[in-house]
């Protein structure tokens, strides 16, 4: 294996992945952070308690010994919060996506997922070894045209906030046609959670990640007592791993406690809605969304790459979306707001997008 040849073909075509040390003296229009939560006085000194009470780590898996009484408490608060019989915590979307189809693995016959859905529900399908086939992105009548196709039974995916446009799914359109055919719904709601209103139809699969707007790290999934209790017993990504560390959940409830006073969330929307009327005064070619993510299609890696150094040089940190992670030829600065963020600031970044272009 030749890696270094490899490393050479990727650099060549633009598409090198580097890692890098956040620069904290740039303004930062990058982070999934939209409430502001990560740096919330309280949700620190909730974090601080809980290593206090319960130390650094878990120490276990939660079927071991490292289910603590704050892993419960977040659990029951999050099953509250979303209207649903029980919830259950996961270290990460990732896993807890992979989770979801290694416990159905043997239910399902079928799986019909969003075009544009995330890397990591594409991952776990393949993963686990289910046929795989993509209907076009929000698009109703190509997923009836292929539900008519299968027989057995299904699972409808999709993300409720796509990752890379901020665009909304119809969730009750999607619903509806699962309730239609033999299949479940499942969303993965990481981008919505704690910024919209949420929208969980009776008997789905719901996913939500808490290191975004809620300001921490890990993810749960919620639903029916049956369902959990099934999950607790298939899924193998809940069963062979660390739980998360106790002082997260404790963290992590009083997120939840600040989402429901919803002071975080009026200004992120109100900044949401600066954004765009600023960007239409400036007549830039942003693909408005309603959410905290705003894409602006640019439609080369190098180019993209080259608009990225130009906003860091002037103080702005915004991600450069390359192809592979979004088709060819939408290539993208994906800018997302946050609650923190100042009117002066997103103009300040709009007009540097502006003479940059
Ligand atoms: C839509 C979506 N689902 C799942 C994930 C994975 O979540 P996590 O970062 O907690 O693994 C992400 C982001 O990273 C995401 O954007």
């Amino acid at each position: 294996m030749n890696f270094s040849q490899q490393l050479s073909n990727i650099k060549n075509k633009h598409l090198y992945r580097q890692v890098k040390i956040a620069n904290n003296t740039c303004i930062d229009f990058c982070s999934n952070d939209y409430l502001g939560l990560k740096n919330h006085p309280q949700v620190i000194e909730a974090f601080k308690q809980g290593v206090e009470e319960f130390g650094v780590g878990s120490g276990a898996s939660h079927l071991i010994s490292g289910h603590s009484k704050a892993h419960q408490e977040l659990e029951e608060a999050l099953a509250e919060y979303t209207g649903q019989e029980r919830a259950l915590i996961f270290s990460t979307g990732y896993s807890a996506n992979l989770g979801v189809f290694s416990a159905l693995k043997n239910e399902i016959d079928w799986v019909l997922q969003d075009k544009l859905n995330h890397a990591s529900l594409i991952d776990a399908n393949q993963l686990c070894g289910l046929p795989l086939q993509r209907y076009l992105h929000k698009n109703i009548a190509s997923l009836e045209g292929k539900i008519t196709k299968q027989s057995g039974h299904g699972l409808v995916a999709t993300d409720t906030v796509f990752s890379m446009d901020g665009d909304q799914a119809n969730i009750n359109e999607l619903y509806k046609i699962t309730q239609k055919s033999n299949a479940i719904l499942m969303q993965d709601d990481a981008h919505g959670f704690g910024v919209f209103e949420l929208n969980i139809p009776k008997n789905s699969i719901y996913m939500a990640t808490l290191g975004k707007a809620a300001g921490t790290m890990g993810a749960f999934i919620a639903g029916n007592e049956d369902f959990i209790e099934f999950l607790i017993q298939k899924s193998r990504p809940y069963i062979y791993t660390t739980a998360i560390a106790p002082a997260l959940c404790v963290a992590t409830l009083k997120s939840l406690k600040l989402i429901q006073q919803g002071e975080q969330q009026e200004k992120l929307h109100n900044n949401i809605g600066f954004f765009q009327d600023f960007s239409q005064l400036l007549d830039l070619p942003i693909s408005i969304s309603n959410s905290a993510i705003q894409p602006l299609i640019i439609g080369s890696n190098k180019k993209v790459l080259s608009i990225n150094k130009i906003l860091l040089e002037n103080g702005f940190n915004i991600s450069a979306i390359r192809t592979p992670t979004v088709p060819k030829g939408t290539e993208r600065l994906r800018i997302t707001l946050n609650a923190n963020h100042t009117q002066s600031q997103i103009e300040q970044l709009l007009m540097h997008i502006k003479n940059a272009l």
